[in-house]
């Protein structure tokens, strides 16, 4: 049980498998609208990873996941699987791909809007991904997992959201998921702190109403309880000497 640090060699192949998983995002974003199905969308992307890229999509039969990617729409928080439902106009959709290429894994989710949202269905997509950003800014070497669990939750909160406790960031590398367990509430000055070298994911769910989650019968897709709208970004990040690097952010691209 320990935390990897990645060599230069590993860091320079998250940084492939990082742009990879941007990529996929990039290449979906303008079939994302009304009409098309979640499993449309699926499909697409795995012809995409495995054709295009030569990679290989993580979430197919993890754990038994049947799907490429996974589509969370409006109420749904996270894992949720892609079926025949169509998106229609005024949805928000978490889309988040995970690709493995040269055993090294790279993690990334984004909302995006069908037609034209609601300003609320707006708003906290807005204020998702302004507490993934107030995470990625805290990280750099000596900042404790708690300052930026800290950080995010403040900003969920302070704007009448609520984080889900249920679900969080992870170490990542050759392994999806490894440690430390990346949580997007916390104590300032609690948890361990941060080494260069560490690669992990920042990925908070923020629900428009209350934070309390349900899963459905099929075993992944979780919802908000209460039905409120729920919004998640996330990005895979390196700890450098002096800061950040986000593995998965495409050059040029802000979010
Ligand atoms: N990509 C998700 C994460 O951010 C995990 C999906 S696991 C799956 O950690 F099995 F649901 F695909
Ligand atoms: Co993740
Ligand atoms: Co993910």
């Amino acid at each position: 049980m320990s935390i990897n640090i990645k060599t230069t060699e590993e860091i320079e192949k998250m940084r492939t498998a990082g742009r990879l998983a941007a990529e996929v995002l990039a290449f979906l974003a303008p079939h994302v609208k009304s009409g098309i199905t979640t499993e449309e969308l699926d499909s697409l992307a795995h012809e995409y990873i495995t054709g295009v890229q030569q990679a290989t999509p993580a979430p197919l039969n993890y754990h038994g996941f049947p799907k490429s990617i996974c589509t969370s729409v409006n109420h749904q928080v996270c894992h949720g699987i892609p079926s025949a439902k169509k998106l229609k106009n005024g949805d928000i959709i978490n889309i988040d791909i995970t690709v493995i290429k040269d055993g090294y894994h790279g993690d990334t989710s984004k909302m995006f809007f069908v037609g034209e949202p609601s300003i609320r269905a707006r708003r906290v997509v807005r204020i998702a991904h302004e507490c993934l950003m107030k995470g990625v800014e805290m990280v750099r070497p000596g900042v404790r997992l708690g300052d930026i669990g800290y950080a995010i939750q403040q900003h969920a909160e302070r704007n009448g959201c609520s984080i889900v406790r249920e679900y969080c960031g992870h170490g990542i590398g050759r392994g999806f998921h490894e440690e430390p367990q990346v949580l997007h509430y916390g104590t300032p000055g609690t948890g361990i702190p941060l080494k260069a070298g560490m690669t992990f994911t920042i990925e908070p769910m923020v629900n428009a109403g209350r934070r309390e989650v349900r899963l459905l019968a099929d075993g992944w897709t979780v919802v908000t309880k209460d039905h409120s709208l729920s919004a998640q970004w996330e990005h895979t990040v390196l700890v450098t000497e002096d800061g950040v690097e986000i593995l998965t952010q495409l050059a040029g691209k802000q979010d």
